[in-house]
């Protein structure tokens, strides 16, 4: 088969060389934006008078032609093609004749294939914007039933202070609120039209970019052909907002892997989103969140692998950058996935309210409020920390909790302390007196869902 380049070649490479060569196994993922891209095109070379209002008709058709059948799944593209470019002109030309050949007036491959992604990553950074609402309204649906519960809170994976269970939960809205502002931002430099750009210099054809660009519906256009032509960065920024995301979401599944074990038994997964074991018949594991921890990894080796290829690339076009599609396809749906998959295990995983009380009233984690109440009393802190970790000890050593030691036994220790103390003492009080903004007590909690509630109910 000749190639559509192949004027200047007495010789075609050979089929093997052919498949190291092409795209097309893996960018016809970008059939829609090239039909697109192509129909924004040659409306726009009419409308300048570069292609009659024949031509543009014919070449339309066809590219209404081929949408439909891409959309039936009944275009078959072929290696020596090359990529979806080539493919889709030549089964142009095949459907409507040598006018086919026209569309190609006044761009490249270069501009084309930019403006592909362009389009490819707005779309798609829309859907993953959609599905980080879903996880963050699951996660709003489970702290509004969770306010009042009392839990342990970490630090050094140790018990450190009681907390509400919604703060815990909340925390990572606000994570994935800052996902999707990353997200958000980020349009503005993917919402670009490169269309006209050409190989990299212009053209000399009086085309006009900011109305192929109108059409496709961006907001704007490269000022720059050399720029429009050789930009990555976009997608690098893209990959780079995934991967912020992803890990996100890999603290929060090894936070419920560990709630899950029978060690901890602060939550129950879903049947829905765990699986059993072959061999062991009382199993139940939490594949699903181990999948979306495990999955960072192809992720974050994405964004690695294009900061890579583009590094030290001279301007304009250099074939290295069709590298930069796979890792994108791919992280696009992982991240899609991923977010799909929290969304569900989320909105269905049990808390085990009881469980949470029980562990928070079976450790030290109220050590500071008693460290706190003397220190209000006049204790200087840094004795007040001194005394309270002699108490602890000795607790310890007795197999016993604070709120166990007589009265006598704690004032024996520091005389300011009062009958009020185990009032102070139980963790319920410990989170509802935390009313710092921002705190863990029940009214600030309350406030940060208000906040919440408003953000998911603006879009
Ligand atoms: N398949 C190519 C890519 O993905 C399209 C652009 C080819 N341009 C060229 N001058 N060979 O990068």
């Amino acid at each position: 088969m000749s190639k559509l380049w192949g004027g200047r070649f007495a010789q075609s490479p050979e089929e093997w060389v052919d498949e190291f060569n092409a795209s097309i196994g893996f960018d016809q993922e970008l059939v829609m934006e090239d039909l697109q891209g192509s129909i924004a095109h040659v409306t726009m070379l009419g409308e300048c008078g570069i292609l009659t209002a024949d031509e543009v008709a014919q070449i339309q058709e066809g590219l209404a032609g081929l949408t439909e059948k891409a959309i039936k799944g009944e275009l078959s593209f072929s290696v020596a093609n090359e990529d979806i470019h080539l493919n889709l002109e030549h089964m142009l030309i095949q459907e409507i004749g040598q006018v086919g050949g026209k569309l190609h007036t006044g761009r490249s491959r270069n501009d084309q294939v930019a403006t592909d992604m362009h389009l490819y990553l707005k779309k798609r950074v829309e859907e993953i914007q959609l599905l980080i609402r879903s996880v963050q309204k699951a996660l709003l649906k489970q702290a509004s039933e969770h306010i009042e519960t009392v839990a342990p809170g970490y630090t050094h994976l140790q018990r450190a202070q009681p907390i509400s269970f919604a703060h815990h939960l909340l925390a990572y809205f606000w994570m994935l609120e800052r996902d999707y502002g990353r997200f958000e931002d980020s349009m503005k430099r993917i919402d670009l039209s490169p269309l006209g750009a050409g190989a990299l210099a212009g053209t000399t054809f009086p085309i006009d970019r900011y109305r192929s660009a109108e059409l496709l519906g961006f907001a704007n256009i490269y000022e720059n052909s050399m720029d429009a032509v050789s930009d990555r960065d976009f997608i690098i920024e893209f990959l780079s907002n995934a991967s912020m995301t992803i890990m996100h979401l890999s603290r929060f599944a090894e936070e419920m892997i560990i709630w899950s074990s029978q060690e901890f038994q602060f939550i129950e997964l879903a049947d829905a989103f765990s699986t059993g074991s072959s061999i062991m018949p009382q199993k139940k594991n939490p594949d699903m969140a181990e999948l979306v921890r495990g999955k960072t990894g192809r992720v974050f080796g994405h964004l690695m692998s294009l900061l890579t290829v583009l590094k030290g690339l001279p301007l304009a076009y250099n074939k290295d950058m069709q590298e930069d599609k796979e890792g994108m396809f791919d992280t696009v749906h992982t991240l899609l996935g991923s977010l799909k998959i929290f969304a569900g295990m989320v909105d269905t995983m049990k808390i085990k309210t009881e469980r949470l009380e029980q562990a928070v009233n079976e450790d030290f984690s109220n050590a500071t409020e008693l460290a706190d109440y003397l220190a209000a009393k006049g204790v200087p802190f840094r004795q007040a920390h001194e005394i309270v970790g002699k108490l602890v000890l000795a607790c310890i050593n007795k197999g016993i909790y604070l709120k166990d030691l007589s009265l006598d036994e704690l004032q024996e220790a520091a005389s300011v302390i009062e009958a009020d103390i185990y009032e102070v003492l139980t963790p319920f009080q410990a989170v509802k007196r935390r009313e710092s903004a921002g705190g863990t007590g029940f009214t600030q909690v309350k406030k940060q869902l208000d906040k919440a509630q408003e953000i998911l109910s603006a879009v």
